[in-house]
């Protein structure tokens, strides 16, 4: 996180213990951050749509969290008749059961098939669940840098049998003040899920940073078409590293980025999906155009 290149799913490793999990469902609950609710629009407006066009298949959710928005496809899917399997996929197993628990409750005939890991390691299990359609919603393929964008779709392209189905969220380009807003909600909230990454140092690796010195910043950089998420420390700072036995010197002003959101243009995306063999068989999108559903197919090789 600053210090090498970074590693390629550590960061939501640390973003999201059960404290952050809990401040990003809160995040999603504020007015200013819009992708959430958005998408779920979408996701109710088109689940029959998406389900005639991919026909029965078993889903597959990468971070599925507390799989809300998922239910608008199961809905679908399960309406139209035969067996439904779900697989969500989240490093969390408290997650998963409060998942499994609310999809007993509201899909009963749905069948939930889970496992508690990173995304690299559902890869292997998706071939035993073909057809099948992987759900990557939310836009967290806008928290990958290009190079891990690139080996998330080379290995899911490997492992997706030809005419299995992709459905991906990505948030879109739009006006920078919606955009900064988002990411600066009034109450806080995205502030306070910043600096529990550092809260979690203190914890686990004994930094001993005083987090009143430290500010939350968020702003979206243009020529990379990504808000950019800092903590800046607003005075010099030694933060350790326990298990290390060594330290870090920040310096007063010194701005330590946390996290990426890429934003995306629905023609660039096209165009990058098919150099991994994807197709894009569906965009589906608000009036607003401030977020992108797409049905992507895996081409025959
Ligand atoms: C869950 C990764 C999509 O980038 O919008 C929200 C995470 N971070 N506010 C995003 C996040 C701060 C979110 N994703």
């Amino acid at each position: 996180m600053g210090l090498t290149d970074t590693p390629r799913w550590l960061p939501c490793q640390y973003l999201y213990d059960a404290k952050g999990s809990a401040l990003f469902e809160e995040i999603t609950r504020q007015p200013e951050y819009y992708p959430t609710r958005t998408e779920a629009g979408i996701l109710e407006r088109h689940a029959a749509d998406i389900r005639d066009a991919t026909g029965p298949v078993s889903l597959i959710e990468l971070g599925s969290g507390s799989s809300v928005k998922t239910s608008h496809l199961l809905s679908a899917y399960a309406k139209a008749g035969g067996p439904v399997t779900y697989v969500p996929v989240d490093v969390s197993a408290a997650a998963l059961e409060r998942a499994r628990a609310r999809i007993g409750r509201l899909h009963p005939t749905v069948r939930v098939d889970g496992i508690v890991g990173r995304y690299d390691e559902a890869f292997p299990r998706f071939r035993r669940h073909s057809p099948a359609m992987v759900l990557f919603l939310g836009s967290t393929i806008g928290n990958f840098n290009h190079g891990e964008s690139v080996s998330f779709w080379q290995r899911v392209s490997r492992e997706l049998a030809p005419g299995d189905y992709f459905l991906l969220g990505a948030d879109l380009v739009k006006d920078v003040s919606v955009l900064e807003a988002a990411y600066n909600d009034a109450a806080g909230i995205t502030a306070a899920f910043t600096l529990n990454v550092f809260a979690r140092m203190n914890r686990e690796l004994g930094a001993g940073i005083d987090l009143d010195r430290l500010e939350h910043v968020a702003r979206y950089n243009e020529d990379w078409q990504r808000v950019e998420i800092f903590a800046r420390f607003n005075s010099k700072q030694t933060v350790r590293i326990e298990p290390l036995d060594s330290a870090v010197e920040i310096a007063a002003g010194e701005m330590v980025m946390v996290e990426i959101s890429r934003k995306f243009l629905l023609r660039d995306l096209t165009s990058h999906l098919a150099t991994f063999g994807f197709a894009v068989r569906q965009v589906y999108t608000d009036d607003r155009r401030w977020f992108g559903l797409l049905l992507l197919q895996k081409e025959e090789s």
